[in-house]
């Protein structure tokens, strides 16, 4: 029986009643896919060939390194069954460029963003130009391997590994190291100082069993992650993803100071303060929603993500604010970002290392104004219809989902001319006199567009 992706039930991964064509996709399908990996130490390598056939070989010694998705399923189960630790994560991913110079033919690739590169994007997401870059993204990247675990020991070793493996006619154009930002109470955060990650859409039916909610549903359909992969031996039964790589820096300061001004504009003062950047954000900095409530939670309480913004215009939570521009979801089973499929896997992880404690009230000044930020990478099956809609037509759109909306006050990108109302209390009814939008603090550095292909494919080379 085909896989189908348009499954309106999450998957079983174990179940014994799985058709063998759903197994062979686990079997072939490299993790970190369907749910997230462990990946609180990384190290991204972005290499080019000089060879096509080299290229080939060494693409082909790297599966003795992989899992394949059900292996890291079955090691998260015996992980919170029994404590026992997995193996590190390598992912591979493949550009287009990549796939020429191993001499494949990519015309079965329907993705036109995959197939123009992102550096020929840049216009249609007001991207720096490229020349703007950082160094090693101007060149021609070829493929990408990806290493993480939880510590940085088993990533450093299984880097010695990878390296080892890289033939002579190949370079390392230039390396990415992730590092996972964790506050006081050990949450995962990006560098504002926000809890992240905590969204997702769920495929797997362990998963969304564990996330049971009255006003969002988690699960969404296998096709909003896998696509057939065209060049596998079986494309029907072996399957990869499309992956989105950005650097992107963050400017604490600026972005700290902007939240600052914002709270004067607003006159809050006070436990009220905070509300400035959770309206920019869309959650308090412990991750409350301020769909929800009009404070943070107090700590110890989960970090929530069961609602929706139906009956809310924005007096909760504002419009703009970046966590509902880039997932409307005005309803329980969701909204455009279910009907138009947009919904993405996010699986980013931070980058520099930081000195201050970005979770606290430390003032703007003394925060970085660079040399940190995130490696956004998110798994699409269509980077044109996720990634890209998501950036271009919701995030630096002043006129999503309304007129006068303004840009993503932490992603857009673009001149942002539109002055904005914020509400000035917590579903406070009136709307504050028009506001300049916040500065821009997220700067592109550069980035590619990779296909994950199956470990059949990776095999067969
Ligand atoms: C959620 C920060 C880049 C799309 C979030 C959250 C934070 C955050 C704090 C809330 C945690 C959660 O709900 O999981 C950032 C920062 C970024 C960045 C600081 C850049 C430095 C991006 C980009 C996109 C994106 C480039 C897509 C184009 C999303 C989505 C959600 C989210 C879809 C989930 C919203 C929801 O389901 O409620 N982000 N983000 N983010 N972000 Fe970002």
């Amino acid at each position: 029986m085909p896989v189908d992706l348009t499954n309106g039930k999450p998957l079983a991964w174990d179940s014994a009643k799985l058709d063998a064509d759903t197994k062979a996709m686990l079997d072939n399908l490299q993790p970190n896919i369907l749910q997230a990996h462990v990946r609180e130490s990384m190290s991204l390598l972005l290499v080019q060939f000089g060879d096509g056939a080299d290229g080939r070989r060494f693409l082909r010694a790297l599966v003795p390194l992989m899992k394949s998705a059900r292996k890291h399923l079955e090691e998260v189960r015996d992980f919170n069954r029994a404590k026992k630790r997995g193996t590190p994560y390598v992912g591979v991913g493949i550009s287009k460029l990549g796939y020429l110079k191993l001499g494949e033919s990519t015309t079965k690739f329907t993705d036109n963003a995959f197939k123009s590169g992102m550096k020929r994007r840049k216009d249609t997401l007001s991207d720096p130009a490229v020349g703007a870059w950082e160094k090693h993204y101007q060149g021609e990247i070829h493929a990408i391997v990806l290493i993480g675990d939880a510590s940085p020991e088993p990533v450093a070793a299984t880097r010695t590994r990878v390296l080892a493996l890289l033939p002579k006619t190949a370079k390392i154009l230039g390396e990415e190291k992730g590092e996972g930002l964790r506050d006081a109470q050990g949450r995962g955060i990006e560098h504002f100082g926000y809890v992240d990650g905590r969204s997702q859409p769920l495929f797997l039916a362990d998963q969304v069993a564990a996330e049971p909610g009255t006003n969002w549903n988690p699960f969404f359909p296998l096709s909003h992650v896998l696509a057939a992969d065209p060049l596998a031996p079986h494309p029907s039964r072996h399957f990869g993803s499309y992956l989105v790589l950005r650097k992107l820096e963050q400017n604490v300061r600026a972005f700290r100071e902007a939240e600052e001004s914002l709270a004067d504009a607003l006159g809050f003062t006070g436990d009220d303060r905070p509300l400035a950047g959770a309206m920019l954000v869309g959650r308090f900095r412990n991750g409350t929603p301020l769909r929800l409530h009009g404070r943070p939670s107090a700590e110890g309480h989960p970090v929530q993500n069961d609602f929706s913004y139906r009956d809310d215009p924005g007096a909760r939570c504002p419009v703009s604010a970046h966590i509902r521009k880039a997932n409307p979801r005005d309803s329980r089973d969701g909204g455009l970002e279910r009907s138009l499929g947009v919904m993405m896997a996010r699986r980013g992880q931070t980058y520099g290392r930081r000195t201050d404690k970005p979770w606290d009230d430390a003032p703007p000044a003394t925060r970085p104004t660079g040399g940190v930020g995130l490696l956004f990478m998110a798994f699409n099956s269509s980077l044109q219809a996720q990634f890209e809609f998501t950036q271009q037509t919701w995030a630096d759109n002043p006129d999503f989902p309304a007129g006068n909306t303004g840009h993503d006050p932490v992603i857009g990108q673009g001149e942002r001319e539109v002055k904005v109302r914020f509400p000035t209390g917590w579903d406070g009814k009136k709307l504050s006199a028009p506001q300049k939008q916040v500065p821009q603090t997220v700067t592109m550095k550069g980035g590619e567009y990779f296909f994950m292909p199956s470990l059949a494919y990776l095999k067969s080379l």
